[in-house]
């Protein structure tokens, strides 16, 4: 990959407005494996707070950097199989992200979850000067899962939960950027919701870990703590978020959303919310940031959107054998060695024409 030029990434900017850190991350791909100070040097774009915090918080840019990834990796894996890939590829990724659609609502929601989630698990592991394990004194004690048993055992909260409140203000402040003053156009509210959306997807699924303590298995007193979801259980919520999306417009006075439809429901904070529709991705586009399908590995007796007919757009496919080596028949030697002989296998792969 190579390094964004400073022309580039000021084009991004400009193009993105009203925009925030992830059009910058997301447009240029390579600021993911930029390091903080670097970022914050091409951060002059940034305006106010967020280069503020830049400046003043590199080892928190450090984590929502991490968060971006994370979010990245994960939109890749949900969006594997479809013609959409989430392909961070800079010139079309760009341009879905200046679409309105679904695509682009999930971006947003999926690195905005991937940001409230790695600051947080960095408050845990203790990286972070600013935060730590969760604060629980003020809280009611936990309540037993099952309630069957007769025995009074004793609950405390302990351990170390996650502060998952300290994630989701981080990526409040790095996520929603700068607003303009007195006024808000739809599409800074669409992703604003959108931003809320993923964030909550980790807020709201915090689960509750236990432990028993006391004498050879008696537990004579239980402490629990908090623990975000695993993020790919988000990454799955996201995509039935996804698969729901609420398509919105603007209301009159500019500053609300309205649903689009007879009796539709509101959407709820959760929900997804996108106002255009979705180009078909089906061929190379530089207007939406198409890539086609053309070439896409596709399974020809999958009646989803994995499915040849579906993936490829009728254009048909072609089956192919392709051979590769493998390490296979593994036999662990006392000790320590692994030897394996090397098979070749032949797979069959279908391939969108
Ligand atoms: C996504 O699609 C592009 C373009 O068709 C392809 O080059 C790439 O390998 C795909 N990525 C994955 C993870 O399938
Ligand atoms: C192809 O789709 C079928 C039906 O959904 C599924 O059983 C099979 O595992 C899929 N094959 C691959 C290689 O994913």
């Amino acid at each position: 990959m190579t390094p964004p030029t400073r022309t580039q990434l000021g084009v991004f900017f400009i193009l993105l407005c009203p925009v925030n850190i992830i059009g910058l991350w997301w447009a240029v791909g390579s600021p993911l494996v930029m390091d903080p100070n670097s970022i914050c040097r091409k951060t002059k774009w940034l305006a106010g707070k967020q280069a503020e915090l830049c400046q003043s918080q590199p080892e928190i840019i450090n984590e929502v950097i991490k968060g971006a990834k994370l979010g990245v990796r994960e939109c890749h894996y949900q969006f594997r199989f479809r013609r959409w890939n989430c392909t961070s590829h800079n010139k079309y990724f760009g341009k879905v992200l200046q679409q309105d659609i679904r695509e682009t609502a999930f971006v947003y929601a999926i690195t905005a979850a991937g940001v409230t989630h790695a600051v947080t698990q960095a408050c845990s592991m203790g990286n972070l000067l600013q935060c730590g394990c969760e604060a629980t004194r003020s809280r009611a004690a936990p309540r037993p899962a099952t309630s069957t048993s007769t025995e009074a055992v004793k609950w405390e909260w302990g351990g170390c939960g996650d502060d998952v409140e300290f994630g989701y203000e981080k990526s409040k402040q790095f996520m929603d950027g700068r607003r303009k003053k007195g006024k808000s156009d739809i599409r800074t509210l669409l992703d604003l919701h959108n931003n809320e959306a993923g964030r909550l997807a980790v807020r709201n699924y915090m689960r509750t870990e236990c432990k028993c303590h006391g004498l050879s298995g008696s537990c004579t007193l239980r402490t629990c703590w908090r623990k975000m979801p695993h993020f790919r259980e988000v990454g799955n919520r996201l995509l039935e978020s996804f698969n729901g999306a609420s398509k919105v417009m603007g209301g009159n006075d500019g500053k609300t959303l309205i649903p689009v439809g007879w009796n539709i429901k509101p959407p709820d904070k959760q929900d997804l919310i996108y106002s255009a529709e979705s180009p078909d991705f089906c061929l190379p586009n530089r207007k939406t940031g198409s890539v086609g399908t053309r070439g896409r590995a596709c399974n020809s007796t999958a009646p989803d959107t994995s499915g040849c007919d579906l993936l490829c757009c009728d254009r048909g496919y072609r089956d192919e054998t392709v051979v590769y080596q493998e390490n296979c028949l593994c036999r662990f030697h006392w000790c320590c060695m692994v030897q394996c002989k090397e098979c070749s296998v032949r797979k069959q792969l279908s391939l969108c024409l």
